[in-house]
């Protein structure tokens, strides 16, 4: 016992001494070492070097907030057991090839808000065990081929805050295992796909303040273990093409701070994994309805400080994990409960900051407003005026029914209304509702369409419907529907247009649309313009070919004929004798054995 006791004190004092020996004879001057954390730190000693004597037991070495201007090869070489090495915040502007090699246990480089402009190849040589890796805040212009090429382990890349213009194809060749990768504020003019696909095991990638306009298809390639992309930021970025994001399987999408002015739904439809969407600070004005549906296991959608001023009913059908909906700061007058698969699920809701209309149709939320989350932030009423700038926690229960009301979508007008009309006659036909909120009205025709605000039979701004020019197949009834979340209302019209005999003129369809008779007739319109004359061009010129086809072969016809004729004389004439009448009329030719001259002509 004794025995065992005294060696095991005597194997400990050594080793304390020998440990304790050694750390303490490697500390540079002016710096501070703890011996016991093995660590040395030399931060802002106006050092210009990276100064000698460092133990060589070291596991982190903090150099941050010097006057260090350059690393030259091997500065490290002895530092075996170094971990941590900390360059942050000095002036280096040149770093050597090999400056490195030796730190074969490094697992942390921090070189950020230096004035590095480029790395050389072989910068990193000899850095297996890194980790990650901080070359944020500098001016590096480009990232070569294999300029990583033996960080075999790397996770994490900081890239932001340089000067970037061009991320070579094969830069990021080696880098098997990296995890997250960071571009913010690059000048980069597109996305570096080639370069990108390299990163086989890329987890998180994040661009944010870059001023690319467009995402085209194939943006993203290989990337087959990314699950969460930042876009962020990118001011002049205003379109995203269908096919942009394919290959990848996301759980978490931020495309926020952009100028996209509707919401990407078929660039999104493949990601059926993703839980957290963030289109926020994009002038979007509408989420419309049954187009997110793909997006099964959709959580989390936050569209704040954007230009929403509708979120339409069965705009997150499908969506049955939906459970946070961050709409602060938009043009929202409602968020209707039909807009939602089920808002049972529904746990935050951010609808503070919309100039809300408190009738009906939000009494859901308020019913809930014990139960939802609001995120400390109150949804307020704007309108109607009883209850404007009021929170939504300060209703009491019994007061509910009183406010949160809407009046059901009425016809005022119910008087039948029934026209006998003569064709090309206009007729209106009024449709004057009441409700609140407003009702919306919708003409629909016997046909059961429903009738545009264009055309020659249109609803008009204040929901009159309007048949200009009647013509004998518009008779039949009209139906104005009107309607809102409290209730829909109907008015049945009836039109009869008699046709008249047909020497009448009756209105004529022009480009412009329909024209009246008398105008058509006067007015020289686009129909008439365009044909000046009864045929077009290909008309007239297979005429003209087809002429100058049958004149031609009238002469062929005549020659053959001419060369018949003189072998059935079967003798070759080397003279030709020409007569000509002297009171010269066109033609000069033709032996008609006239009385006036003749000459003869020898043939050749
Ligand atoms: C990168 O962009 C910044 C900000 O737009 C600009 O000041 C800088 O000169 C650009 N650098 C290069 C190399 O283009
Ligand atoms: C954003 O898009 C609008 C048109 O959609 C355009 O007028 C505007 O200039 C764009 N903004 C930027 C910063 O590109
Ligand atoms: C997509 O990502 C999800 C969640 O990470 C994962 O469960 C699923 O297997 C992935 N699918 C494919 C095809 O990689
Ligand atoms: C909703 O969006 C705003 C603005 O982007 C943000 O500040 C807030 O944290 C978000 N709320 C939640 C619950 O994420
Ligand atoms: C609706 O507008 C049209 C034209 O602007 C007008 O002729 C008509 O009288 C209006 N109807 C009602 C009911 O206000
Ligand atoms: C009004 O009509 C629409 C469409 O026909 C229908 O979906 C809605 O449930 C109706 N609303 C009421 C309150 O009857
Ligand atoms: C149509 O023809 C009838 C009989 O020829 C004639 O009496 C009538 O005036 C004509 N109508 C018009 C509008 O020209
Ligand atoms: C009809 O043509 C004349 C000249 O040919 C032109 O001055 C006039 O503006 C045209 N009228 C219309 C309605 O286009």
């Amino acid at each position: 016992m004794f025995v065992e006791s005294a060696v095991r004190w005597w194997v400990w004092s050594i080793l304390l001494q020998f440990g304790l020996g050694v750390s303490a004879g490697g500390c540079p001057s002016r710096c501070t070492c703890r011996p016991e954390a093995r660590e040395a730190v030399c931060s802002g000693k106006y050092l210009t070097s990276v100064p000698e004597g460092v133990s060589n037991d070291a596991r982190r070495l903090d150099l941050s907030r010097n006057r260090i201007k350059t690393v030259g090869r091997r500065q490290f070489s002895g530092l075996l057991q170094l971990q941590e090495l900390d360059l942050s915040d000095n002036v280096i502007s040149m770093i050597e090839v090999e400056a490195f090699l030796g730190l074969r246990n490094l697992r942390t480089l921090r070189i950020k808000n230096n004035r590095l402009k480029i790395l050389p190849v072989g910068v990193f040589s000899g850095l297996s065990s890194l980790r990650y890796v901080d070359l944020s805040q500098n001016e590096i212009l480009v990232f070569l081929d294999y300029t990583f090429k033996e960080m075999l382990n790397l996770q994490r890349l900081e890239t932001g805050e340089n000067d970037l213009v061009f991320i070579s194809q094969r830069a990021f060749f080696g880098l098997q295992n990296l995890q997250e990768l960071n571009l913010d504020r690059s000048n980069l003019t597109s996305i570096p796909t080639e370069a990108l696909s390299q990163l086989q095991s890329l987890v998180q990638l994040r661009m944010i303040r870059l001023t690319i306009s467009a995402l085209p298809n194939n943006a993203f390639r290989r990337l087959h273990r990314l699950r969460s992309l930042v876009i962020s930021n990118w001011p002049t970025l205003d379109s995203i093409a269908a096919n942009s994001l394919i290959g990848l399987n996301l759980t978490s999408l931020v495309i926020s701070s952009c100028n996209l002015s509707s919401i990407p739904y078929a660039a999104l439809r493949h990601l059926v994994y993703l839980r957290f969407l963030d289109l926020s600070y994009n002038p979007i004005t509408v989420i419309q309805g049954n187009l997110l549906g793909d997006l099964l296991r959709l959580q989390e959608l936050h569209l704040a400080g954007s230009s929403l001023l509708q979120i339409e009913p069965g705009a997150f059908r499908g969506l049955s994990f939906f459970r946070m909906l961050n709409v602060t700061s938009n043009q929202l007058t409602t968020l209707e409960e039909s807009a939602f698969h089920s808002v049972g699920n529904l746990q935050v809701l951010r609808l503070d900051g919309n100039p809300l209309a408190c009738d009906c149709r939000l009494l859901w939320v308020v019913r809930r407003r014990l139960r939802l989350n609001f995120d400390g932030h109150q949804p307020t009423c704007s309108s109607p005026d009883t209850v404007k700038h009021r929170e939504f926690r300060e209703f009491s229960e019994k007061e509910l029914p009183k406010l949160f009301t809407c009046r059901p979508a009425r016809v005022l007008d119910r008087r039948p209304q029934e026209a006998r009309v003569e064709e090309g006659t206009t007729v209106l036909f009024s449709c004057k509702v009441d409700g609140d909120p407003l009702p919306v009205i919708t003409w629909i025709s016997s046909q059961k369409t429903v009738i545009s605000t264009s055309g020659r039979i249109r609803v008009l701004q204040n929901g009159t419907l309007e048949v200009r020019f009647a013509q004998v197949q518009d008779s039949g009834t009209y139906q104005c529907l009107a309607g809102n979340a409290a209730g829909n209302d109907s008015l049945t019209v009836g039109l009869y247009v008699k046709g008249l005999p047909r020497n009448r003129s009756v209105p004529l369809f022009t480009e412009e649309g329909w024209v009246e008779p008398s105008t058509a007739q006067a007015a020289n319109s686009s129909a008439q313009m365009a044909k000046p004359y009864p045929f077009d061009a290909k008309t007239l010129i297979i005429a003209t070919t087809m002429g100058f086809l049958s004149f031609l072969s009238s002469v062929a016809i005549c020659f053959v004929f001419m060369f018949f004729w003189s072998q059935s004389k079967g003798q070759i004439k080397h003279t030709a004798t020409i007569d000509f009448v002297p009171r010269s009329s066109v033609g000069g030719g033709g032996g008609d054995g006239g009385d006036g001259g003749r000459f003869t002509m020898k043939l050749i």
